[in-house]
Protein backbone atom coordinates (compact mmCIF):
# COMPACT_ATOMS: atom_id res chain seq x y z
CA UNK A 1 0.00 0.00 0.00
CA UNK A 2 1.10 3.60 -0.38
CA UNK A 3 2.59 5.44 2.60
CA UNK A 4 1.21 8.87 2.52
CA UNK A 5 3.02 9.89 5.79
CA UNK A 6 6.73 11.70 5.12
CA UNK A 7 8.91 9.16 4.94
CA UNK A 8 11.99 11.20 6.20
CA UNK A 9 9.77 11.85 9.67
CA UNK A 10 8.14 8.56 9.85
CA UNK A 11 12.19 7.48 9.55
CA UNK A 12 13.22 9.80 12.63
CA UNK A 13 9.89 8.68 14.85
CA UNK A 14 10.98 4.94 14.19
CA UNK A 15 14.52 5.99 15.38
CA UNK A 16 13.38 7.98 18.52
CA UNK A 17 11.29 5.18 19.03
CA UNK A 18 13.72 2.67 19.08
CA UNK A 19 17.22 3.98 20.27
CA UNK A 20 16.37 5.81 23.72
CA UNK A 21 19.78 8.03 23.72
CA UNK A 22 18.54 9.59 20.73
CA UNK A 23 15.24 10.03 22.16
CA UNK A 24 17.19 11.78 25.42
CA UNK A 25 19.21 14.07 23.32
CA UNK A 26 15.86 15.02 20.75
CA UNK A 27 13.82 15.53 24.15
CA UNK A 28 16.93 18.08 26.13
CA UNK A 29 17.63 19.82 22.54
CA UNK A 30 14.59 22.61 23.44
CA UNK A 31 13.74 21.09 26.87
CA UNK A 32 15.07 24.73 28.28
CA UNK A 33 13.36 26.95 25.96
CA UNK A 34 11.70 29.97 27.57
CA UNK A 35 8.51 31.24 26.03
CA UNK A 36 6.66 34.14 26.36
CA UNK A 37 4.41 35.22 28.62
CA UNK A 38 1.28 35.66 26.28
CA UNK A 39 1.93 31.79 25.00
CA UNK A 40 2.53 30.71 28.56
CA UNK A 41 -0.62 32.21 29.70
CA UNK A 42 -2.33 31.06 26.57
CA UNK A 43 -0.98 27.55 27.19
CA UNK A 44 -1.59 27.80 30.30
CA UNK A 45 -5.44 28.05 29.87
CA UNK A 46 -5.70 25.59 26.85
CA UNK A 47 -4.32 22.66 29.86
CA UNK A 48 -6.37 24.17 32.26
CA UNK A 49 -9.64 24.12 30.47
CA UNK A 50 -8.51 20.54 29.54
CA UNK A 51 -7.48 19.35 32.51
CA UNK A 52 -10.85 20.99 33.79
CA UNK A 53 -13.55 19.42 31.70
CA UNK A 54 -11.35 15.85 31.18
CA UNK A 55 -8.96 15.33 34.14
CA UNK A 56 -5.90 15.05 34.63
CA UNK A 57 -5.56 11.70 34.14
CA UNK A 58 -4.52 10.88 30.50
CA UNK A 59 -7.09 8.44 28.80
CA UNK A 60 -8.28 7.43 25.01
CA UNK A 61 -11.05 9.68 25.21
CA UNK A 62 -9.13 12.87 26.72
CA UNK A 63 -6.78 11.89 24.11
CA UNK A 64 -9.43 12.29 21.08
CA UNK A 65 -10.37 15.35 22.47
CA UNK A 66 -6.86 16.50 22.49
CA UNK A 67 -6.12 15.03 18.79
CA UNK A 68 -9.18 16.89 17.17
CA UNK A 69 -7.94 20.02 18.58
CA UNK A 70 -3.94 19.35 18.17
CA UNK A 71 -4.35 19.16 14.06
CA UNK A 72 -6.15 22.55 14.14
CA UNK A 73 -3.00 24.71 14.64
CA UNK A 74 -1.18 23.32 11.63
CA UNK A 75 -4.22 23.78 9.36
CA UNK A 76 -4.54 27.75 10.49
CA UNK A 77 -0.88 27.98 9.40
CA UNK A 78 -0.71 26.92 6.28
CA UNK A 79 -4.14 28.96 5.18
CA UNK A 80 -2.05 31.86 6.84
CA UNK A 81 0.73 30.95 4.94
CA UNK A 82 -1.17 30.71 1.50
CA UNK A 83 -2.81 34.56 2.37
CA UNK A 84 0.78 35.16 3.27
CA UNK A 85 2.18 33.82 0.03
CA UNK A 86 -0.60 35.69 -2.03
CA UNK A 87 1.01 39.45 -1.16
CA UNK A 88 4.66 38.27 -0.72
CA UNK A 89 5.76 36.17 -3.48
CA UNK A 90 7.94 38.25 -5.18
CA UNK A 91 10.22 38.09 -1.79
CA UNK A 92 11.82 34.83 -2.23
CA UNK A 93 13.39 34.31 1.01
CA UNK A 94 10.28 34.61 2.92
CA UNK A 95 8.57 32.61 0.14
CA UNK A 96 10.59 29.78 1.03
CA UNK A 97 10.36 30.37 5.02
CA UNK A 98 6.10 30.74 4.41
CA UNK A 99 6.45 27.86 1.70
CA UNK A 100 8.18 25.43 4.50
CA UNK A 101 5.97 26.64 7.51
CA UNK A 102 2.53 25.51 5.04
CA UNK A 103 4.90 22.31 4.29
CA UNK A 104 5.27 21.62 7.92
CA UNK A 105 1.71 22.30 8.68
CA UNK A 106 0.42 20.06 6.48
CA UNK A 107 2.52 17.14 7.35
CA UNK A 108 1.82 17.78 10.82
CA UNK A 109 -1.92 18.00 10.45
CA UNK A 110 -1.63 14.85 8.36
CA UNK A 111 0.02 13.33 11.35
CA UNK A 112 -2.47 14.46 13.78
CA UNK A 113 -5.18 13.44 11.74
CA UNK A 114 -4.64 9.78 12.03
CA UNK A 115 -3.62 10.24 15.74
CA UNK A 116 -7.62 11.32 15.65
CA UNK A 117 -8.94 8.88 14.04
CA UNK A 118 -6.88 5.57 15.17
CA UNK A 119 -7.52 6.90 18.71
CA UNK A 120 -11.17 7.16 18.31
CA UNK A 121 -11.40 3.69 16.91
CA UNK A 122 -9.51 2.65 19.64
CA UNK A 123 -11.44 4.31 22.52
CA UNK A 124 -14.53 3.33 21.15
CA UNK A 125 -13.38 -0.64 22.22
CA UNK A 126 -12.10 0.71 25.00
CA UNK A 127 -14.60 3.70 26.96
CA UNK A 128 -17.78 4.96 26.85
CA UNK A 129 -17.80 8.59 25.70
CA UNK A 130 -20.47 11.45 26.29
CA UNK A 131 -21.54 13.16 23.29
CA UNK A 132 -21.56 16.29 24.40
CA UNK A 133 -18.22 16.33 26.37
CA UNK A 134 -16.00 14.20 24.42
CA UNK A 135 -17.20 15.26 20.67
CA UNK A 136 -19.02 18.52 20.52
CA UNK A 137 -16.98 20.60 23.04
CA UNK A 138 -13.93 19.63 21.26
CA UNK A 139 -15.31 20.18 17.91
CA UNK A 140 -16.93 23.68 18.60
CA UNK A 141 -13.82 24.92 20.50
CA UNK A 142 -11.93 23.55 17.19
CA UNK A 143 -13.77 26.40 15.20
CA UNK A 144 -12.69 29.09 16.84
CA UNK A 145 -9.28 27.86 17.85
CA UNK A 146 -8.74 27.77 13.98
CA UNK A 147 -9.27 31.71 13.60
CA UNK A 148 -7.28 32.39 16.69
CA UNK A 149 -4.53 30.29 16.05
CA UNK A 150 -4.85 32.10 11.95
CA UNK A 151 -4.90 35.30 13.76
CA UNK A 152 -1.97 34.25 16.28
CA UNK A 153 0.45 33.27 13.29
CA UNK A 154 -0.59 36.83 11.23
CA UNK A 155 0.08 38.81 14.39
CA UNK A 156 3.54 37.11 15.78
CA UNK A 157 5.15 33.53 14.26
CA UNK A 158 6.74 33.66 17.85
CA UNK A 159 3.62 33.32 19.76
CA UNK A 160 1.99 31.06 17.45
CA UNK A 161 5.29 28.50 17.24
CA UNK A 162 5.70 28.64 21.19
CA UNK A 163 2.10 28.18 22.13
CA UNK A 164 2.71 25.19 19.99
CA UNK A 165 5.68 24.28 21.59
CA UNK A 166 3.92 24.23 25.18
CA UNK A 167 0.84 22.81 23.62
CA UNK A 168 3.37 19.61 22.26
CA UNK A 169 5.05 19.44 25.16
CA UNK A 170 2.18 18.67 27.15
CA UNK A 171 0.77 16.33 24.79
CA UNK A 172 3.79 14.36 24.66
CA UNK A 173 3.97 14.34 28.83
CA UNK A 174 0.94 12.83 28.72
CA UNK A 175 1.43 10.07 26.36
CA UNK A 176 3.93 9.42 28.49
CA UNK A 177 2.28 9.04 31.68
CA UNK A 178 -0.16 6.68 29.93
CA UNK A 179 2.29 4.26 28.27
CA UNK A 180 3.88 4.15 31.85
CA UNK A 181 0.86 3.45 33.76
CA UNK A 182 -1.00 1.22 31.37
CA UNK A 183 2.09 -0.78 29.97
CA UNK A 184 1.06 -4.40 30.18
CA UNK A 185 -2.63 -3.58 28.76
CA UNK A 186 -1.32 -1.85 26.06
CA UNK A 187 1.42 -4.58 25.39
CA UNK A 188 -1.48 -6.87 25.18
CA UNK A 189 -3.53 -5.51 22.30
CA UNK A 190 -2.74 -6.08 19.52
CA UNK A 191 -3.31 -3.45 16.48
CA UNK A 192 -5.56 -3.54 13.61
CA UNK A 193 -6.17 -0.50 11.51
CA UNK A 194 -6.58 0.11 8.24
CA UNK A 195 -5.75 4.03 8.72
CA UNK A 196 -2.73 3.22 9.88
CA UNK A 197 -1.78 0.86 7.46
CA UNK A 198 -2.67 3.94 4.59
CA UNK A 199 -0.73 6.31 6.47
CA UNK A 200 1.63 4.16 6.25
CA UNK A 201 3.08 3.12 9.77
CA UNK A 202 3.47 -0.51 11.85
CA UNK A 203 2.44 -0.98 14.98
CA UNK A 204 2.23 -4.48 16.61
CA UNK A 205 0.55 -3.74 19.57
CA UNK A 206 -1.31 -0.43 20.94
CA UNK A 207 2.16 -0.11 22.95
CA UNK A 208 3.85 0.38 19.89
CA UNK A 209 1.12 2.90 18.51
CA UNK A 210 1.18 5.08 21.65
CA UNK A 211 4.99 4.48 21.80
CA UNK A 212 5.28 6.45 17.85
CA UNK A 213 2.52 8.76 18.82
CA UNK A 214 4.16 9.86 21.53
CA UNK A 215 7.19 10.68 19.80
CA UNK A 216 5.25 12.25 17.03
CA UNK A 217 4.29 15.02 19.65
CA UNK A 218 8.00 15.87 20.62
CA UNK A 219 9.10 15.90 16.70
CA UNK A 220 6.17 18.33 17.02
CA UNK A 221 7.61 20.52 19.88
CA UNK A 222 11.01 21.17 18.19
CA UNK A 223 9.88 21.45 14.71
CA UNK A 224 8.03 24.77 16.40
CA UNK A 225 11.12 25.95 17.53
CA UNK A 226 13.18 25.58 14.69
CA UNK A 227 10.76 26.94 12.43
CA UNK A 228 10.95 30.50 14.46
CA UNK A 229 14.68 30.29 14.17
CA UNK A 230 14.02 29.69 10.17
CA UNK A 231 11.61 32.81 10.36
CA UNK A 232 14.60 34.96 12.60
CA UNK A 233 17.24 34.01 10.11
CA UNK A 234 15.01 35.35 7.15
CA UNK A 235 14.37 38.73 9.31
CA UNK A 236 18.15 39.12 10.23
CA UNK A 237 19.49 38.76 6.97
CA UNK A 238 19.04 41.14 4.24
CA UNK A 239 17.22 40.33 0.97
CA UNK A 240 20.41 40.33 -1.09
CA UNK A 241 22.85 38.13 1.05
FE1 LIG B 1 -1.22 14.29 18.27
FE1 LIG C 1 1.27 17.06 17.94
Amino acid sequence: MLQHADPKLEELVVKLSTDPSELDAYVKKYEKYKAGWLPKMLGGLLVFCGNTVYGKKPSYLKFRAVEIIARVPYHSWESAAFTLLTMFFMDEKKALALSNTAWFGRMASDNETMHVVVISQLAKKAEKGNWLVHTFIPMAFAFFYFWAAYWIYLFSKKAAFELNYLFEQHAFDQYTIFIRENEEMLKSKKMDSDFLAWYGRKAETEYDFFVSVKNDEIVHRNSSIDHIHEHSKNHSKPASA
